[in-house]
């Protein structure tokens, strides 16, 4: 299964030389180093920054033999497969190993030791220079298995979405996914945009996809969405409200880190997403809400007036902040908790955004000595 083979792949880069070893030949070579170059290919952006067309020949070295792989940049775009057609115009030769370190492995443990770039065309970029003229694309390939951190709102204006220039989220998101960013996680977004164009959206997911490097990103939305899915990018048809549709994506998917609601903002909804979520994220992870000003529109089940009413999602959210200090009501001693106060370990509010943090919520109350409980 491809899906597994890119999860399997993340897993192992996390992991000591020989458990990435085995998940090569578990894989297969040839397959391994597609799902590779592939990731290259897309954080290399060659499209928007369209260099000359060339072909970059990969060779992976492994047990003293090098696996073949080629990209190439032509004007009808990039593809990259199997060694074939014209000569390359340069070969980049790395470890096996620590290239898949570097596509899937911690920001902290990318290295490019063993790497050498052979230039087979020098023509150079201009008359006053030196420098090979596919060196920037040779060079955009290769960044994206080197050690750099990509600014989320830089990120959100390239890939098209509002993010960041209509709404001011991304600095919140980097807050607070900033510390996923190394670990193979699972997002999964509501919402992947375009609404019913079935050729438009996944700008969001593209961007997770850039930003979480070890993550499997899963958008669902209402309307059928044609060519969002990628490597590590898989789109559903579903409504956010419809728990059995939940229950089969859980199924995919598997339990998630990060839940992000930018799906139809109707309060019934988005309530409705949360109650069934939120309990299935993993502990430790993050459940987050954007566009909550519907909260206070009636057109989306809101209201500017009732403003702690429990239907709308603000009215919502802002009762889990009491669950986040259920231990210090003064309820007699057999009283049960409800689960979900037990859940909710934190919540943030900003413009617009709140961030729900899931875990263990059971430090305790003071004890009953305390001098503050006489007081
Ligand atoms: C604001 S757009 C999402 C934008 C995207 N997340 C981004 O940042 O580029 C909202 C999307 O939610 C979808 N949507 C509306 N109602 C929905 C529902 N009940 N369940 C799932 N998706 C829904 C729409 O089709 C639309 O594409």
């Amino acid at each position: 299964m491809a899906k597994n083979d890119v999860a399997m792949l993340i897993s192992a880069a996390g992991g000591d030389d020989l458990s990435i070893s085995v998940a090569i030949s578990h894989i297969g070579e040839g397959r391994a180093a597609a799902i590779l170059i592939d990731e290259l290919v897309s954080r290399a952006d060659l499209r928007e920054q369209a260099g000359p067309a060339c072909c970059v020949h990969f060779e992976l070295l492994v047990a003293g033999r090098a696996v073949p792989h080629m990209v190439r940049v032509s004007g009808d775009g990039v593809t990259h497969g199997p060694r074939s057609g014209p000569e390359p115009d340069a070969t980049v030769r790395q470890d096996f190993v620590e290239l898949t370190r570097g596509v899937f492995g911690p920001a902290a443990a990318r290295t490019s030791r063993t790497r050498q770039i052979i230039w087979h065309n020098t023509d150079p970029i201009s008359d006053h220079s030196e420098v090979p003229r596919v060196a920037p694309t040779v060079h955009r390939l290769l960044r994206g298995a080197e050690m750099r951190a990509d600014d989320l709102g830089e990120l959100s204006l390239r890939f098209g979405i509002d993010k960041w220039g209509l709404h001011y989220y991304t600095q919140h998101y980097e807050r607070h996914l900033s510390p996923w960013r190394d670990r193979p996680v699972v997002l999964i977004e509501f919402g992947i945009g375009g609404f019913d164009n079935a050729e438009r959206g996944g700008g969001s997911l593209r961007m997770w996809k850039r930003f979480l490097h070890r993550a499997q990103i899963y958008g669902v939305d209402i309307a059928r969405k044609n060519n969002v899915a990628e490597q590590r990018i898989y789109a559903l048809q579903g409504d956010q409200s419809d728990h059995r549709f939940l229950e089969s994506l859980l199924k995919e998917s598997g339990p998630p880190d990060i839940v992000i609601d930018d799906g139809s903002h109707q309060c019934a909804d988005v309530i409705a997403t949360f109650g069934y979520m939120f309990p299935r994220l993993q502990p430790g992870g993050v459940y987050l809400v954007e566009d909550l000003q519907t909260s206070y529109w009636p057109a989306y089940g809101g209201s500017s007036v009732q403003l702690s009413d429990r239907t709308t999602s603000m009215g919502f959210f802002k009762a889990l902040a009491d669950s986040v200090n259920y231990e210090e009501l003064m309820v007699p001693d057999d009283h049960v908790p409800a689960e979900l106060d037990r859940q909710v370990t934190g919540i943030h509010f900003y413009h617009n955004l709140s961030v729900i943090e899931k875990g263990t919520n059971a430090e305790g109350t003071l004890p009953p000595w305390h001098p503050a409980r006489f007081a």
